[in-house]
């Protein structure tokens, strides 16, 4: 796809791999529909960017949010949609409020799915558009700790292949981009430790932003990023026992991690 003159609907562009993405797709020449929930830092990030930008202010776990975007989105002529905005979720499931668990369903599948659905009429109008969802390596290789944060992101890697399956045959791509950890302010402390302590690497946002954008420009359905984690999800597709068996060692140090306020 032409990044040059594409018009782009980011969400949780004021966030880590938001600003990078923002930065990035700019400078290759897009145009971008901003979307967040802070005024001032949206204004900040726009008026940063080289090329013509604007902004919408809208919580996506609202049906009145979804709608403001959906608005804006028509007036500013989106030809992509990058459903970035998320919220991560690390603690152990049944000590979790469920409206803690409710509010990450809400934000990393529901929103994403409400979006797309309702921007679809609009993209199908252009002579070429895509839809981005910014998974995680947690799509593919559920992992202790992370039971709400994995499912979502699972359900946002089902409904990304099947909704590619289902427009084949129209000018839209759907691209499912799902990285490891990046050093973004997601990741709470707790998170970072239990990383640190596993021996998981995060890639900054700007190469991950980087390796995003090329799988748009080459329109690349799947692209999961970050070795070794690639190849243990692509395990966890074949031979779920054999990572059940490897993750079992690492419970206490999840479980230590957790419980850590
Ligand atoms: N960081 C990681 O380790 C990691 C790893 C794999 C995948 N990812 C995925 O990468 C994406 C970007 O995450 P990030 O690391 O950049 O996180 P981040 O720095 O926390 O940014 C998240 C963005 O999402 C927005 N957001 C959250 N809830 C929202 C809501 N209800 N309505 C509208 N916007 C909302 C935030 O808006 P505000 O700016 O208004 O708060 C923020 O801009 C997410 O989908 C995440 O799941 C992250």
């Amino acid at each position: 796809m032409q990044l040059k003159n594409a018009r782009i609907l980011l969400t949780g562009a004021t966030g880590g791999l938001g600003r990078e993405l923002a930065r990035q797709l700019s400078a290759a020449g897009a145009q971008l529909l901003l979307a967040g929930r802070d005024n001032a830092r949206l204004a900040e990030l726009s008026g940063s960017l080289p090329t013509l930008s604007s902004s919408v202010r809208a919580d996506l776990t609202r049906p009145e949010g979804i709608a403001a975007v959906a608005g804006a989105t028509r007036e500013f002529g989106v030809n992509v949609l990058i459903n970035n905005a998320g919220i991560g979720n690390f603690g152990l499931f049944d000590a979790q409020a469920w409206d803690t668990v409710a509010q990450v369903l809400a934000t990393d599948l529901a929103a994403p799915l409400r979006l797309t659905h309702a921007l679809l009429p609009l993209l199908k109008a252009q002579p070429e558009a895509a839809v981005v969802n910014i998974g995680s390596t947690f799509g593919s290789l559920p992992f202790p700790g992370f039971a709400a944060y994995s499912a979502a992101k699972a359900g946002l890697r089902g409904f990304s292949q099947a909704l590619r399956r289902e427009l084949a045959d129209t000018r839209i791509a759907v691209i499912h981009f799902a990285p490891r950890a990046i050093d973004t302010p997601l990741n709470s402390d707790s998170m970072v430790a239990l990383n640190r302590a596993l021996g998981h690497r995060a890639d900054s946002a700007a190469t991950v932003a980087t390796q995003m954008v090329a799988a748009l420009r080459c329109e690349r359905g799947e692209r999961h990023f970050g070795f070794p984690e690639r190849l243990f999800a692509w395990l966890n597709g074949i031979a779920p026992s054999l990572i059940d068996r490897g993750l079992s060692g690492k419970l206490p140090v999840v479980k230590r991690f957790a419980h850590t306020p």
